[in-house]
């Protein structure tokens, strides 16, 4: 069984992806221990507690440096006994200690395909305004591992979904989310969980 904690920081949609997948057989061998959240009234969190699901805040602000968030955060992880940490429209930047101490043991879903509008300032729906701006005819999601770097580890699972000419960000943000984000972040906790994926020269591979 993988125990597995999810980060969230909003409206956690693909927190209640996960959920439902799990419910639903979809994804097997996983158990969510914990959601944390850097708001306290992050919407995720009640969807946490209508799940019976531990949600608690820990939130950068609560603490005086850095050290001691990422310290806070350490012990967290450490309580759940997490096997996977699930970033899903976590906002803050997760210290490098805690990536030091989980390295491929971390992924996050982003909302366009990488390398395409990501990194710094991409978030929520700039990086759908993003997307617009340029004139792309698709977009995406991608899950990866987290690494030091934003948005710049090995790449699990990505999917295209079209741009029309008519959207706007928040269509587009919707069709994102509704026809990628939701399917290839629980897919991929469930390859992990079935010890499906591994990383070689810095490359993801599926086993079949
Ligand atoms: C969404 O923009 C999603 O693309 C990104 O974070 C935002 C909120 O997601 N991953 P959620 O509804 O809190 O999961």
């Amino acid at each position: 069984m993988l125990n597995v904690v999810v980060l969230v920081s909003g409206g956690g949609t693909n927190l209640q992806a996960l959920i439902d997948s799990i419910d639903n057989g979809k994804v097997t061998n996983v158990l969510i221990k914990a959601v944390i959240s850097n708001k306290k009234n992050a919407y995720a969190l009640e969807r946490a507690k209508k799940h019976g699901i531990e949600g608690r805040c820990i939130s950068p602000g609560d603490y005086n440096t850095r050290e001691e968030f990422a310290d806070a955060m350490l012990s967290a992880l450490e309580e759940y006994d997490a096997g996977l940490i699930v970033l899903a429209g976590y906002l803050v930047i997760v210290p490098e200690k805690v990536i030091r101490k989980y390295p491929g043991k971390i992924i996050n879903i982003h909302p366009s395909l990488i390398p395409s509008h990501c990194g710094a300032g991409y978030y929520g729906l700039h990086v759908h305004e993003s997307v617009l701006k340029r004139g792309n005819k698709v977009t995406g999601a991608t899950v990866h591992f987290v690494d030091e770097g934003t948005d710049t580890g090995p790449i699990i699972l990505q999917k295209a979904v079209p741009v029309m000419e008519d959207d706007t960000p928040e269509i587009l943000q919707r069709r994102v989310m509704e026809q990628a984000e939701w399917n290839i972040l629980p897919e991929a906790v469930n390859l992990i969980a079935n010890n499906k994926v591994y990383i070689e020269n810095n490359l993801v591979k599926i086993r079949k």
